[in-house]
């Protein structure tokens, strides 16, 4: 049942077995974590020019974990719509 689940995931979503979502971030690392303190987001906060922190969730941010815009141009070449998850005050 979970091979046919995962196989039925993978034709709906139009994945093929070993595509990964992240192209090349911390490849050394067995799992990439990022961790961030209250201050930190405060202190970055402070730094953005609206107030906010946007994280990366496409995974071709030049600034990973932060997103620094690539998402528009990863969506135009493939079609997707992803985007960052945005903090604010
Ligand atoms: Fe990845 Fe913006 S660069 S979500």
């Amino acid at each position: 049942i979970v091979a046919f689940l995962v196989t039925a995931f993978m034709i709906l979503t139009g994945r093929k077995g070993g595509q990964h979502v992240n192209p090349g971030i911390k490849k050394d690392q067995p799992k990439v974590v990022d961790s961030f303190t209250m201050k930190d987001i405060e202190d970055l906060m402070k730094k953005d020019k609206n107030g906010v922190v946007a994280i990366c969730r496409c995974w071709r941010s030049k600034n990973f974990p932060l997103c620094d815009g690539s998402h528009t141009a990863f969506n135009k070449t493939c079609g997707d719509n992803v985007g960052p998850a945005v903090l604010k005050k």
